[in-house]
C-alpha cells in the first residue's frame, strides 16, 4: 500500500488546476444506464471513484470507452442482474444505479452500499422517494429489491432532509414515470444542478434543479448526448487551505468563487485574501490565522466535505475555534490522527472544540476516509518535520495528483509505493 511522505513547513506557491467534480461525476455515471444511446462526459476526474463507478456500469453491460478526463458510456444493451456486494461495498454512491435501472426495466436490485465509514448513511430516503413515484422496495438480505406493476408514475416526493443522494435518485427515476414529478425540500448542490444538466442534454426535461422545489417531466425521449461536468467545489476548497495553512498563496485555476460563497467567507474570517482571477480564484494568507466557527450545513451552507481540513487549519490558529458537524454524526476519524501531529482537540458530542496555536510536529498516521485523509496531509504541509501518511488509497478515491499538485507549488512530498 503507498504512503506519502511529507516534510512540513513549505510555504505553497503557484497555481493548481482544480479537476471535474467526482461527486458530480459519479451520478451522471449511474444516469447514463437511463438511455439506450451514448453518453459522453467531459472534464471527468482521474479518480479510483469514477473507474469503480465506471467498473460496475460496464458489471451491467455498458460499453465504457475511456481516455483520461472523457468517457463515452453505451448502455444500448444492458441487462440489470445483480451486482455482487463485494462490488459495491467500497462505495455508497453505487446506491445510485437504483434509480436508473428501476426506470428503464420496471424493477433493479442494488445491495446496500458500503463507502466512507462517517455515520449509518441509510438509504431509507431513496427508498421513500421510490416508492413515492409508484414502486414496490423492499430490503432482502442486504440487497435494495425494487419494482413497479406498471412502470413508475408521476408523483411528489418529498424529502425529510435535503439528501444529495435521494435527490439525485428521485431525479433519475423521474424522467421516466408516466407524468409530472415534483421533489420538495431537494437538495441545492451544485451536482444536483449538474445532473439535471446532464439528463436534460440527454433529452430529460427539469425545471428548478438547484432550488428546493424540482419539476420533471417523465417519459424522456432519449438521445444522444455530451455533457462537460462541473469543476471540484471541495477540491478547490482543499486547495484553498493549502494555501491558507502555509501561508503562501495559489491560484486555483477552473474553480468557481460562486460555489464557494460560504468557505470563502470563513477562509477570509480566518485571514485569507480571495480574489478572482481570469482563470478562477487566488487564495493568499500573509498575517496570522485566526479562529473560526464553523458548522457544517447542506448547501449552501459550509460542506461537510471541507470540515476535516478546516480543522487542520483551525489548529493552526491561536485560539479556540469550534466546528460542528451537522450532517453525518461519525465524521470525526481525523481527529485522533491530528492529535498525533500534536493538535489539541476535544469532542464534545458533534461540536469539536479546537485549541490551536500549539506548533503541530510530524508523526506517523493513518487515513481512514477520504476527507479526513487530506486534512492529515494539510496539517502536515504545517507541522515541523517528517509526516508518513499510510494507506493513501482513500487520498486517490477522490483526489487526482495530489501529490503531484502539491509538488509543483513548492511542497516537499513524496510516494512511497509498496
Ligand atoms: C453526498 C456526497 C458526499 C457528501 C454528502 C453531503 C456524493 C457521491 N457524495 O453523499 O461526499 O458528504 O453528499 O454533502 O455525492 N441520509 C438518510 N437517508 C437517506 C440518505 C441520506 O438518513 O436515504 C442521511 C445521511 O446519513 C446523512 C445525510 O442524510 O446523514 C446527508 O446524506 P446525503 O446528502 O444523502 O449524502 P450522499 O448523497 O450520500
Amino acid at each position: 500500500m503507498d504512503r506519502l511522505r511529507i516534510i512540513g513547513g513549505q510555504r505553497l506557491q503557484g497555481t493548481v488546476t482544480v479537476s471535474g467534480a467526482k461527486n458530480a461525476a459519479l451520478p451522471q455515471i449511474a444516469a447514463a444506464l437511463l438511455s439506450p444511446h451514448p453518453l459522453e462526459l467531459t472534464n471527468l476526474p482521474v479518480v479510483s471513484d469514477v473507474d469503480n463507478m465506471l467498473g460496475v456500469a460496464q458489471l451491467y453491460g455498458a460499453q465504457v470507452e475511456r481516455l483520461a478526463h472523457s468517457t463515452t458510456i453505451d448502455a444500448g444493451e444492458i441487462v440489470p442482474r445483480d451486482v455482487s456486494y463485494d462490488t459495491v461495498r467500497r462505495m455508497r454512491a453505487t446506491v445510485l444505479f437504483l434509480g436508473p435501472l428501476l426506470a428503464r426495466f420496471g424493477k433493479a436490485r442494488v445491495s446496500l452500499p458500503g463507502g466512507c465509514a462517517i455515520g449509518a448513511r441509510p438509504v431509507d430516503m431513496h427508498i421513500k422517494a421510490l416508492a413515492a413515484l409508484g414502486a414496490e422496495v423492499a430490503i432482502e438480505n442486504g440487497v435494495i429489491v425494487a419494482s413497479t406493476a406498471g412502470g413508475l408514475a408521476g408523483g411528489r416526493v418529498v424529502l425529510g432532509s435535503p439528501s444529495v443522494g435521494a435527490t439525485q435518485t428521485a431525479m433519475m427515476a423521474a424522467t421516466a414515470a408516466a407524468g409530472e414529478c415534483e421533489i420538495v425540500n431537494a437538495a441545492r448542490e451544485p451536482e444536483v444542478a449538474d445532473l439535471a444538466a446532464c439528463l436534460t442534454a440527454m433529452g430529460a426535461r427539469i425545471e428548478g434543479a438547484g432550488t428546493h422545489r424540482i419539476l420533471i417531466e417523465g417519459r424522456t425521449q432519449w438521445q444522444p448526448a455530451r455533457h462537460h461536468g462541473i469543476p471540484d467545489r471541495i477540491e478547490a476548497g482543499t486547495y484553498a487551505v493549502a494555501a491558507a495553512i502555509t501561508g503562501g498563496q495559489l491560484e486555483l485555476t477552473n474553480a468557481r468563487m460562486e460555489n464557494l460563497a460560504a468557505v470563502i467567507q470563513v477562509l477570509e474570517a480566518m485571514g485569507a485574501s480571495i480574489w478572482p482571477s481570469n482563470r478562477g480564484f487566488v487564495v493568499s494568507r500573509e498575517g496570522p490565522l485566526r479562529t473560526a466557527d464553523i458548522t457544517t450545513e447542506p448547501y449552501p451552507g459550509f460542506p461537510t466535505d471541507l470540515q476535516a481540513q478546516f480543522m487542520a487549519l483551525a489548529c493552526c490558529a491561536d485560539g479556540t475555534s469550534l466546528i460542528r458537524e451537522t450532517i453525518f454524526e461519525n465524521r470525526f476519524m481525523h481527529v485522533p490522527e491530528l492529535m498525533r501531529l500534536g493538535a489539541n482537540i476535544t469532542l464534545q458530542g458533534t461540536t469539536a472544540v479546537v485549541r490551536g496555536g500549539v506548533p503541530l510536529k510530524g508523526a506517523q498516521v493513518m487515513a481512514t476516509d477520504l476527507r479526513a485523509s487530506v486534512s492529515l496531509v494539510l496539517a502536515a504541509l504545517a507541522a515541523e518535520g517528517e509526516t508518513v501518511i499510510n494507506r493513501v488509497y482513500h487520498l486517490d478515491r477522490g483526489y487526482e495528483q495530489l501529490d503531484r499538485k502539491l509538488a509543483q507549488c513548492g511542497a516537499d512530498i513524496e510516494r512511497m509505493r509498496g
